[in-house]
């Protein structure tokens, strides 16, 4: 069921759990982490880069794919499809093309630029019914070729824009996108207890979730955290068990490859679980399991 992440995620604040945001890329990404969410009666919500959006031809296109796949699999918990990281020019074609969330990421703008458009933008997606995440402070590591260093927002500048009526909001509380360097100092909790006292307890997103230690991530969603990406963990597991499967043989193109391992729907089909295993293993870790009813 297809709708916009503001309950769901004010839900989730109340309630002290967070939303799990899987990015997909493809029809296979797409399809595992709707089964998982439905399995598992929670909540999710669907992360799509410009990026990923481009490959797979489009937001139209995706769009196509979501809610089709979304009614062909009889998925009846809350999904949301998100623009992750959307340029301006994203989200606004975003809000015509069908998604039901966006984020509008103009943290690397001067402030009061972020604030315009962010303002701009939060109109033309509440008119339509879209639930819109903002960003301050740039999150650290490398999405889509755009590297920034780990930063940690000033809350002053969150309430600012919070009090522009966004849904949620990504602060840099030190989270990195990407894996985590090994000399990484950790979640700043007492800057999230700032953050969320100074936006007056909306609900805030925590991006570059691969990697962070179960602890933090329990920490962070004790203290306002209503809302968690995760994008490299699923790619990280679903490479994996492609390589494990090649490497013992199972898609050699010979004769007597008599399963015919080499199959695309074979072939994909240990990551496809790789991925279903990651994403049941996170929504239990950020407690959204059986939260799905309104
Ligand atoms: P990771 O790739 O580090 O999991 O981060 C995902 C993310 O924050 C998407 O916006």
């Amino acid at each position: 069921m297809l709708v916009n992440a503001t309950r769901m995620l004010q839900k989730a604040k109340e309630g002290h759990y967070a939303v799990g945001q899987f990015n997909i890329n493809n029809l296979e990404w797409t399809k595992a982490i709707l089964l998982t969410a439905q399995e598992l009666n929670s909540p999710v919500i669907l992360g799509v880069s410009c990026g990923a959006a481009k490959y797979m031809c489009g937001y139209r296109t995706v769009v196509e794919m979501v809610k089709e796949m979304d009614k062909y699999l009889g998925i009846t918990v809350p999904v949301a499809l998100h623009l992750d990281h959307g340029t301006y020019e994203a989200a606004k074609e975003c809000i015509e093309a069908g998604f039901t969330s966006i984020m509008f990421d103009g943290s690397h703008f001067e402030l009061e630029e972020n604030l315009a458009k962010t303002k701009e933008l939060v109109a033309l997606a509440h008119d339509k019914g879209l639930s819109i995440e903002a960003e301050v402070g740039a999150i650290g590591g490398t999405e889509d070729g755009v590297t920034a260093d780990g930063e940690v927002a000033d809350p002053e500048e969150c309430k600012q824009i919070a009090d522009l009526g966004v849904d949620f909001l990504a602060a840099g509380i030190g989270n990195i996108h990407g894996i985590y360097p090994e000399d990484w100092t950790g979640l700043h909790i007492d800057a999230l207890e700032k953050i969320n006292e100074a936006t007056n307890r909306i609900p805030l997103v925590l991006h570059g979730g691969t990697g962070i230690p179960d602890e933090q991530i329990k920490d962070a969603i004790e203290h306002g955290v209503s809302k968690i990406n995760v994008n490299t963990d699923c790619q990280l597991v679903f490479a994996e068990a492609t390589i494990k499967y090649c490497a013992e043989g199972k898609a050699s193109p010979t004769a007597d490859n008599v399963d015919k391992g080499y199959d695309p729907r074979k072939l994909l089909k240990p990551g496809f679980k790789a991925i279903q295993d990651k994403v049941k293993e996170k929504m239990i870790l950020f407690g959204s399991v059986g939260k799905a009813a309104e």
